[in-house]
């Protein structure tokens, strides 16, 4: 059943919090985990439906999960030693745990049905299959969405793969079937996306390398893998602190500091764009933990100004973009977000759900081709139901825009908020939102 909620103007947004933990990094290592020997101890998991639907996947493909005080345990069965599961595997809202799972499983010689939730099974899955499919794993009926029975393989070949579309997820998922393959199979990326699959795979000890060619950025991963279970603290998510972040800036007199933020340079466009944006977004006590930089970040309450957002920065923020479309419309002048295809096919087609979202709120907004553009006025009217149609980021968007708004805001729905941030609202009423 939709839970609809309306979110509206508040000041003085205060205190220091901190963020769940990254949502792309907990699904690695749960799944980084399960092809491990040994033992691998996570702390700061996060605690969401999308990442309980890969914990109970790798269980399913024969891992042991046990949680204890607070960090979660993965025994895993290391590489190629993945039973067949007993029955379909279901990743609900998650394109991460599939895809990625996808990759993971191609290199054992067993039967795996995916599944998952509507979203999920209208998102493109052809993305993955294709260069799987290149290596030797098989799908029935060659299906190129969920739900489909795929069968892996001992047998895979490595293969040297140029990324058609900038995605992350294509990128882990052949190199985690890489790890199985005899011999080198390498991805080349015309734009570097989040790295956080190379960098654990490196610290689990898979040998790694990566270069920078006239194509692109090509990572290569030695074949006939072992990886070794090993501790991992997983940072803040950027992507959920986006929210906050975007809260302070446009709620009046508000001052936060949001502790250990992921600050990883394939991650942190969000903030960059917002602090040329004129945001006041310091950056405290940047450090290292568990391999990834992070950092304290303390926001203010800024007038920011429109610019324009080349399409070479999408990689580095592209969840980000529906909360920087919604504070572009409080900015000065336009704001043009440019080359944002991989948009339509996010848990919605996010560029249509943001544009038609401020329209609803009275902002003026309009797609040209793969552009948005925002009209900024130092203000947004607010007033508008806004429809989420099952996507978390564009409900908490919006219900973020309401607290800046002249008039309430509403969402239709804020179920699918649990999917990657269930303390959404107890954090930003604990911040002083206004929620009802
Ligand atoms: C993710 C990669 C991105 C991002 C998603 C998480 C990941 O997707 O939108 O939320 O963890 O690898 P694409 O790889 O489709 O760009």
């Amino acid at each position: 059943m939709q839970q609809p909620l309306t979110s509206s103007r508040s000041a003085r947004l205060s205190g220091r919090v901190r963020v769940p933990g990254d949502k792309s990094i907990s699904h690695r290592a749960l799944i980084l985990g399960a092809l491990a020997t040994g033992r691998t101890r996570i702390t700061g998991l996060l605690d969401s439906e999308d990442v309980m639907a890969t914990a109970k996947a790798v269980a399913a493909l024969g891992a042991e999960v046990r949680r204890s005080n607070g960090t979660v345990e993965v025994t895993g069965q290391g590489v190629g030693g993945l039973l067949a599961p007993a029955s379909p595997l279901d990743f609900g809202n998650s394109g991460t745990g599939s895809r990625l799972m996808l990759g993971a499983v191609a290199g054992n010689p067993i039967d795996v049905e995916f599944t998952g939730d509507a979203s999920l099974c209208r998102r493109p899955m052809g993305r993955v299959l294709q260069p799987l499919n290149l290596m030797g794993l098989e799908v029935e009926e060659e299906r190129a969405t969920l739900p489909l029975k795929i069968r892996g393989t001992e047998d895979l070949i490595p293969i040297v793969y140029e990324l058609p579309v900038p995605s992350a997820q294509v990128k882990s998922a052949i190199l985690l079937a890489g790890m199985h393959a005899p011999g080198k199979t390498t991805v080349i990326e015309a734009l570097p996306t989040r790295d956080h699959t190379e960098r654990m795979l490196g610290y689990f000890g898979a040998e790694l390398l990566a270069e920078e060619r006239a194509e692109g950025r090509a990572v290569t991963i030695c074949g006939d893998a072992e990886l070794h279970g090993a501790a991992i603290t997983v940072p803040g998510d950027p992507s959920s602190a986006a929210f906050l972040i975007g809260a302070a800036l446009i709620a009046e007199y508000s001052d936060i500091t949001i502790e250990s933020v992921l600050m990883n340079p394939t991650r942190s466009g969000f903030v960059e764009v917002l602090r040329e944006m004129g945001a006041s977004i310091d950056l405290l006590d940047l450090r290292h933990e568990g391999g990834e930089p992070v950092a304290d970040l303390r926001v203010r309450s800024s007038a920011l100004e429109g610019l324009r957002v080349p399409p070479e920065r999408a990689p580095s923020m592209i969840d980000e973009y529906p909360m920087l479309a919604c504070l572009a419309a409080f900015a000065d002048g336009e704001t043009r977000m440019e080359g944002l295809s991989e948009l339509k096919v996010k848990e919605s087609d996010r560029l249509a759900a943001t544009e038609a979202g401020l329209k609803s709120c009275g902002v003026k907004a309009r797609i040209e081709g793969d552009d948005l553009i925002v009209e900024g006025k130092g203000g947004v009217k607010g007033g508008g139901l806004v429809a989420t149609h099952m996507d978390h980021r564009i409900a908490m968007a919006f219900l973020t825009l309401g607290l800046g708004a002249s008039s309430p805001v509403t969402v239709d729905d804020t179920t699918m908020i649990a999917t990657s941030f269930p303390d959404f609202l107890a954090l930003m009423t604990k911040l002083g939102a206004n929620f009802s």
